[in-house]
């Protein structure tokens, strides 16, 4: 499998905790987590095609959890604490199928174990065609509303949208190609043998909590946190709630 060298952000010291963004972002949807490098190692990847990183020729979910895989060799880290929230977290259950031996936790957070049915595979190369003919303004403004809750304050969404616009066509237009062919993953699930937190917004419309529940039920022991006042980015709408569950995690983290 071909990787691609992508850029990432790493600060503090401590246990790894890997944080991997949603659709489509970069590093910075984790700008509000940075208190957590007070107490870990924070590592924050652009996936490829997305912020700084270079696109490969495709973006599947197993390639970019290759090029995870090929960052934590560059970092000299053998086990970390791997989170995601939403294509993130399908990025997350790819690399613990590649590898579950280099995840010694898994957070979860406002994704789902469930690959795409035909009409979401379907609908989702429409808008791929339609960005690559003209770009991705179409998607921010209904992609905005279905991501953040209705109380969700204006600089926020503002802020949010933003980021959303100042990705790249052509990596939001493989991201979506991938993600359209990714596997289910419960599989991965009844067989990863480390600690599982799952986190999901009240409000989510896109990954709802019978989707975290799904997930949660997969994992013995696991923890399941619904965020009040968040929708889909409950790391963006409720920082503190999120970053106090992750610190609790990461207290237990080997
Ligand atoms: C995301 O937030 O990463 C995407 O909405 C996930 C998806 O489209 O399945």
């Amino acid at each position: 499998m071909e990787t691609v060298r992508v850029h990432a952000v790493v600060e503090g010291s401590g246990a790894p905790l890997v944080l991997l963004h949603a659709f489509p972002f970069c590093h910075t949807l984790f700008d509000d987590q940075r208190p957590l490098a007070a107490n870990c190692l924070l590592v924050r990847p652009d996936l490829r095609g997305f912020g700084r990183s270079p696109a490969g020729a495709s973006a599947t979910m197993e390639e970019m959890a290759g090029d995870v895989l090929a960052l934590l060799d560059s970092l000299k880290l053998d086990r970390v604490v791997l989170g995601g929230v939403s294509m993130g977290g399908y990025v997350a259950l790819a690399l613990t199928r590649l590898d579950p031996s280099r995840v010694s936790g898994l957070v979860l957070i406002d994704t789902q174990a469930l690959a795409d049915d035909d009409a979401a595979r379907a609908g989702r190369e429409v808008n791929a065609r339609r960005v690559e003919a003209e770009g991705t303004s179409f998607l921010v403004d209904p992609m905005l509303g279905r991501l953040l809750s209705p109380e969700c304050p204006v600089e926020v969404r503002a802020e949010t949208g933003r980021r959303m616009r100042s990705e790249s066509p052509a990596a939001v237009a493989a991201a979506l190609r991938g993600m359209a062919v990714r596997e289910d993953s419960r599989d991965v699930l009844h067989r990863f043998g480390g600690r599982a937190l799952v986190v999901v917004g009240e409000h989510d419309v896109i990954t709802p909590r019978e989707r975290a529940q799904q997930m949660a039920d997969l994992v013995p022991g696991a923890e399941l946190v619904v965020v009040s006042g968040a929708g889909h980015l409950p790391n963006v709408e409720q920082p503190a709630e999120v970053n106090a569950a992750l610190a609790r995690f990461m207290a237990g983290a080997v």
